[in-house]
Order: C-alpha cells, then structure tokens, then sequence
C-alpha cells in the first residue's frame, strides 16, 4: 500500500473499494500472498510409492473390467466419502464394446464428486473442475501408467483436501461475518476421476475417450433445474483442468488455448512465484510452462493433442491442458512404455505438481487468508500492522 494512502480518507478509499469488490457478482483473480505459498499443505509420506495411502493403491494395472480397476475406483470412492465427507459423490456408468471385447460390453464409471457453497442452488454455482483420468492401458501387458495418470490423480486427491479444508474456514468466516455464501460466492470445485481414456487396440475417435465421452454427451443433455444461472452440468463448468503425464522431470506444458491462455499465465506465474520463494523441491533450469511469456495471439492454434477434454471442448467447455509435451521433445519418454512405473517417477516433480496445483485452485477459489497456515501469518500481519499504528500513535501524541 503506497504511504500516501496511509491515513484516515485513505483507509476510507481502501474501504469502500473493498466492500465494491465484494458486491461485484464476477470477482477478480486474487493472488496468494508469499506466506500463503510458503504454507502450502505438501504431500508427505501420503505419497510414498510402496505403502502411501494416497498413491500407492493406484500403481497397479486397472484395466476397465478388471479386479485391479475396481479396486482402483473403490480406492478413490472410500477416500473422498471418509476424508471428504461434504462432498457430494456420483458415479456416471456407461458400457461399450471395444475392439478387443468380442462383442461384449466393458462397463466404464466415471468419479464426480464436487463441493459447493453452504445453501447454494445446484444450477447456479460454477466449478472449477480438476480432471484427471484413471484407468491404465491393456498394452504392453503389465503397464503401470505411473505418470498416466496415477500420479495426477494422486495430485488432485491432495489437492482437494487442502482445499476443502481451506473452504470450511473461509465460508465459516463468511458466516460468523453475517454474508451468505450461498449469495455471496457462487463458486464451487468439482473433481472428474474418468475412466476409459486409453485406448485398447490403435487410438482412434472410437476407441479411446470412453468415459469423458459418456460423461460430456449426458452433460450436455442434462438440464439444471428451471430458471439456474447455468443451464446444463457443461455450463456450470467455470475451467476444465485436465492434468496428464506429469511426475517426470523437468516437464514441459504448452498453451493450447488463446480462450483460457490467461488461465495458463496465472499457473505459469504462480510457477515462478513458488520456484523463487524456495517452494520447489525439483530443479529444472528450463520453465515448465514455456508459453508463459506468449501474447495470446501467439499461442498456436494447432488443435491441441486428444484426450479426455476434447468432447468437452467440441461442446464448448472452457479448458486447461496441463500435458508434458512440446514440439521436437514429445511425450515423456517413458510415455506407454513399461518404464512408466512408480520407480520412474521423479517425486520431487509430482510434489512440485502437487503444491502447483493446489496454489492454482486456492487463487481461482480466492482463498488467501485460509489456505494452509496462511490464516496465521495474516494474523501475525494485523498484529503487527496494529502494533505499529499504536507506535505511529505514541510518537504524534508526544
Ligand atoms: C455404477 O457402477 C458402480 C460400480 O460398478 C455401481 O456401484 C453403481 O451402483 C452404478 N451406479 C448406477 C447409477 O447404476
Ligand atoms: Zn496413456
């Protein structure tokens, strides 16, 4: 706060600005403090790759139709109902014939689980939506998927937490402060755990994307209640993060977008941010978001790469596709190789992720001041503010 602002009519400015702020129904992008990022929850030996109980279920093949995938979406299920229990959990099924099925059907189910405002309407609040997918590929047999993608389904499970936790102090606060949150924030999170991704013979508009398929066709066609703000479950999407391959070193993510490369810059920047405060425990000489620095007229319209956002996409879904790959160095190179197992993680990049992520998601959820131990700094930062105008104070009085 510039010096200048430093008194009475200043403080009445800041004020009034602030309670504008909070009338206006679109809110800006609030920036954490560094004391929010440096508070950030990390993942501990929650992700230890051998008896972890976040990550260490998921590293076991989980084909569609298997005992492993089943016991992969029962892990997923018993972590959100017990760690997540105001969360609202659904599961979409669907079946299909692939070209490996002798013409019976594979059941495919998709995880929905979201959190919305106290009292809110269904149709009228917007999720951010953080999508990752979790069954892993037929072929080679044996094939693990660490990075693709148990590794960022392991992310966003800690990441929701960290997050759900931050939201109960922040609507609590609204509350003790006599808002409504149901008024107040119309906001949400929302998690997609889909299945069926991998193709099971040779990737084609057929055979791949079963889950994110049946789930963007029923979204579409599923209207919210009469009269909501948002008119299907697609629409009440506010951003479709869709991570993919990440849990390899140094990593590179791409802007695919010019409609959401705002959204990119502000994960770019909070990259930066976090690698400078410390934050990071990888190293990489190179950005991992090397579009950071674009105009978003430079971002290039190349289509993108498949996977699971494109029916979202196609219906007109805003997205972000956090994927490692970049023109001339291509997928990660243990990508769909049997090298892609839980020993060929580089951990301190999937922490990293995770910290990246859960920093992305608190900023869009505006949850300075309540994420992580940040709610202490800031009342060590009023303690301290109240100390010095008690000082500012003593020396006009004299
Ligand atoms: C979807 O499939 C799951 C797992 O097979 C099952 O438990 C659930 O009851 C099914 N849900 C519906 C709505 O059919
Ligand atoms: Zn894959």
């Amino acid at each position: 706060m510039p010096l200048a602002f430093r008194n009475r009519c200043g403080h009445f400015i800041l004020i009034c600005l602030g309670v504008l702020l909070l009338l206006l129904p679109g809110y800006a992008y609030e920036e954490l403090s560094d004391e929010s990022l440096k508070a950030l929850p990390r993942p501990n030996e929650e992700f230890d790759i051998h008896n972890g109980a976040l990550l260490s279920p998921i590293l076991q093949t989980r084909i569609p139709g298997t005992p492993g995938h089943d016991a992969v979406l029962q892990h997923l299920v018993n972590y959100i109902r017990t760690t997540l229990p105001k969360w609202e959990i659904d599961l979409q099924n669907s079946t299909s014939q692939t070209p490996v099925s002798n013409g019976e059907d594979v059941p495919f189910v998709n995880v929905i689980a979201y959190r919305d405002p106290p009292g809110a309407s269904v149709g009228d609040v917007e999720r951010l939506t953080l999508v990752a997918h979790y069954d892993s590929k037929l072929t080679p047999e044996g094939f693990i998927g660490a990075i693709d993608s148990a590794a960022p389904c392991a992310m966003i499970m800690h990441a929701m937490r960290s997050i759900d936790i931050a939201l109960d102090k922040k609507w609590a606060d609204m509350q003790a402060r006599g808002m409504d949150p149901s008024f107040e924030e119309e906001r949400g999170i929302q998690v997609l755990f889909l299945d069926g991704e991998e193709a099971f013979d040779h990737w084609t508009d057929d055979d791949s994307l079963y889950g994110a398929r049946s789930l963007a066709e029923t979204w579409d066609q599923e209207m919210n209640p009469a009269m909501s703000t948002f008119k299907t479950k697609l629409s009440s999407i506010s951003l479709f993060v869709l991570l993919d391959l990440l849990g390899s070193k140094s990593p590179s993510i791409m802007s695919f977008y010019q409609t959401t490369h705002w959204a990119y810059q502000n994960m770019g920047a909070l990259e930066q941010r976090l690698r400078s405060l410390g934050q990071f425990k990888s190293s990489s000489s190179d950005p991992w978001f090397i579009d950071t620095s674009k105009d978003s007229r430079q971002v290039v319209a190349m289509g993108g790469i498949q996977d699971d956002h494109i029916p979202f996409l196609a219906r007109g879904v805003d997205v972000l596709h956090i994927i490692d790959f970049a023109p001339f160095k291509g997928f990660p190179p243990v990508w769909h190789t049997m090298d892609d197992d839980a020993e060929h993680l580089d951990m301190d990049t999937v922490e990293d992720w995770t910290v990246l992520v859960t920093a992305f998601a608190a900023e869009w959820m505006e949850l300075e001041g309540f994420i992580g131990e940040a709610e202490n700094a800031k009342a060590r930062r009023d303690a301290e503010l109240e100390a010095e105008a008690i000082r500012l104070n003593k020396k006009t009085e004299l």
